[in-house]
């Protein structure tokens, strides 16, 4: 697939995680500029910054909170000023505490939510407005999770703002579909990395019983997830508005899973 989202800009929120990387690389080798935003210093961006420089494309870090709306719009029109108009819209920052819904402090849910549904929100939100200024197509792809459609005891939170997000994926599809903008989410499983694979790296316990109860009995890699969402990107994927791809080996079928029991 040589160059075939060459002339796009893809905006990745969180975009310094294992998944986010993994989508800023693959973007870049399929021949789209890379914005990537994340909370983290300036210095923690530089070899993913030369990795994509290595791929002869355009990038650039932004350190964005995603929590704060106006720092996320600003995000956006500064992307669109130096590399062009982001089209290939990823909000993609999360975070996840483990506790359960009895001990759930009203802080933990606030912050939780905040990221991973509200900062989804204002990304999404602000680089469709400016592809709808300026009358161009574009798509968006949330990174859900299983876990917005299963129940996974232990991270409530987390399950709630995926439930969320799936269904602000479905109403912002709706109205941006006739405008030639396709919005869909990504719903992994258990990833080997990021937020699940810290917990499986503490508890190689964990890992194996997680692995276990995969039906298909793997655990995905941040490569396979950044491949789907650019397949999501491809002018081949153009019919899929409001869809959800759930690629979690199986892990939702049984419709409730957990740690720590
Ligand atoms: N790892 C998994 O098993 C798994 C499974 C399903 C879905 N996901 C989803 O994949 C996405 C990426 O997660 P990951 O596993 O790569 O985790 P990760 O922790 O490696 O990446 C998340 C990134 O978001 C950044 N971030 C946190 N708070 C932020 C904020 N307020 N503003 C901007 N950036 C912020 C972090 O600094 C981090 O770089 C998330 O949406 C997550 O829910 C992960």
């Amino acid at each position: 697939m040589p160059e075939s989202l060459k002339g796009q800009v893809g905006i990745i929120s969180g975009g310094l995680g294992d998944i986010g990387r993994a989508v800023a690389l693959e973007f870049a080798r399929r021949g789209a500029d890379v914005a990537i935003g994340d909370v983290l210093d300036e210095k923690d961006a530089r070899p993913t910054l030369r990795r994509i420089k290595t791929l002869r494309r355009n990038c650039r870090y932004d350190r964005v909170d995603v929590r704060d709306a106006d720092a996320v719009y600003r995000w956006v029109r500064d992307v669109e000023a130096d590399l062009g108009l982001p089209t290939l819209i990823v909000p993609n920052a999360a975070v996840v505490h483990l506790t359960n819904v009895r001990e759930l402090t009203p802080e933990v849910w606030r912050d939780e939510l905040s990221v991973n549904l509200d900062g989804a929100f204002y990304l999404a939100q602000a680089a469709t407005q400016r592809l709808l200024k300026k009358k161009k197509p574009g798509r968006v792809v949330f990174i859900g999770s299983w876990a917005g459609h299963a129940v996974h005891k232990h991270i409530p939170t987390y399950c709630v703002s995926k439930a969320g997000l799936r269904m602000l994926c479905q109403c912002l599809a709706a109205e941006l579909a006739p405008h030639g903008i396709c919005v869909n989410e990504l719903a992994p499983g258990y990833v080997d990395a990021g937020l699940s694979g810290r917990f499986f790296k503490a508890d190689p316990e964990l890992k194996r019983q997680s692995r276990a109860r995969v039906p298909n009995q793997q655990l995905i890699d941040p490569d396979e997830v950044a491949r789907q969402v650019a397949y999501l990107c491809e002018p081949e994927a153009r019919h899929y508005v409001g869809a959800t791809l759930v690629m979690d080996g199986g892990l939702s079928l049984f419709g409730s899973g957990g740690w720590k029991e």
